[in-house]
């Protein structure tokens, strides 16, 4: 993988050019210790306090998506979905994080079949054979956890069945990638090659990102292969890992909402979100 050209920034986030920094050592396949290496700039680390907290969140987030896997089915509306998601969140003294966020209108994200992301709830039935992405972010005391599942209506066809798995297994493969003092390149290398094994394609137009004090934070995290190391991961570094795995071509529509993103070509799409933290030996998955 991963072509990095001598004149371009380090991966390492020194912000010195590649030669003047790693490459030399690189070339010879040293081993960095990570004295040598500095946290890239303008991506928060951590503090132990604030892990604890964005851990809170997120066990949250993924308690609301448990209480949504043990009550959807055919029949019931996106709508109902955003009800159960509000109340819970709300109950359970948190905020839901999408409503308002830059005018989005619903608490949660409900995407359907040909939908990547960012699906609106309103009065859509669920039927049988559809597959469908519900995405929960919460604020509990000021953090913000966010991940999201696929979840099947009734028999979907083999192949959205096939691309349902085939999307958790790219989750997973990204998420294997992560510990301390290796490269952000190493995820969409790995998600990008296992959906072209598989004849799917990878979304480019949306990512994963840093998150915790706020929903959105750096860095963008790409789930194809950019073709670069890109920047070192540190200890105390919160991000998502969420590909968006598309049955045919990778390209995206926006809808006249300015929200819902689908497939050009109008086939399927499935998406499965954690959030990670990486810790000093490896990762921990805190939407678990
Ligand atoms: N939860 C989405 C993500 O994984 C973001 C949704 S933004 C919203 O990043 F406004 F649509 F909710
Ligand atoms: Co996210
Ligand atoms: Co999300």
């Amino acid at each position: 993988m991963t072509k990095i050209s001598r004149n371009d920034p380090c991966w390492c986030g020194s912000g010195k050019k590649y030669k003047k920094c790693h490459m030399e050592s690189d070339l010879q396949n040293v081993t960095h210790p990570p004295a040598s290496m500095k946290p890239p700039k303008g991506i928060k680390i951590k503090t132990p306090e604030q892990i604890e907290g964005i851990r809170r969140s997120c066990r949250l987030t993924s308690e609301i998506l448990d209480m949504v896997a043990s009550q959807i089915r055919e029949g019931i509306t996106t709508d109902e979905i955003n009800t159960w998601v509000h109340e819970y969140t709300i109950k359970h003294g948190a905020k839901p994080a999408p409503l308002h966020y830059n005018g989005y209108p619903k608490s949660v994200c409900t995407s359907i079949n040909n939908v990547i992301c960012h699906g609106i709830p309103d009065d859509t039935v669920l039927k049988d054979g559809d597959i469908i992405n519900v995405d929960v972010t919460c604020i509990l005391e000021g953090y913000y956890g966010d991940a999201s599942r696929m979840f099947m209506i009734g028999s979907p066809s083999p192949v959205a069945r096939r691309l349902v798995d085939v999307s958790l297994e790219c989750m997973k493969l990204g998420i294997a990638e992560v510990r301390p003092y290796t490269d952000f390149g190493r995820i969409g290398h790995v998600i990008e090659k296992h959906a072209a094994d598989n004849g799917f394609s990878v979304v480019r137009d949306y990512g994963g990102h840093g998150i915790g004090i706020n929903f959105h934070e750096e860095p963008h995290v790409h789930h194809y292969d950019v073709g670069y190391r890109g920047l070192a991961m540190f200890p105390g570094m919160i991000f998502t890992i969420e590909p968006m795995i598309n049955q045919g071509k990778y390209q995206t529509r926006l809808l006249a909402d300015d929200w819902t993103a689908v497939t050009a070509d109008g086939l399927l799409s499935a998406q499965w979100e954690h959030t990670l933290c990486v810790t000093e030996n490896g990762v921990e998955i805190l939407t678990a």
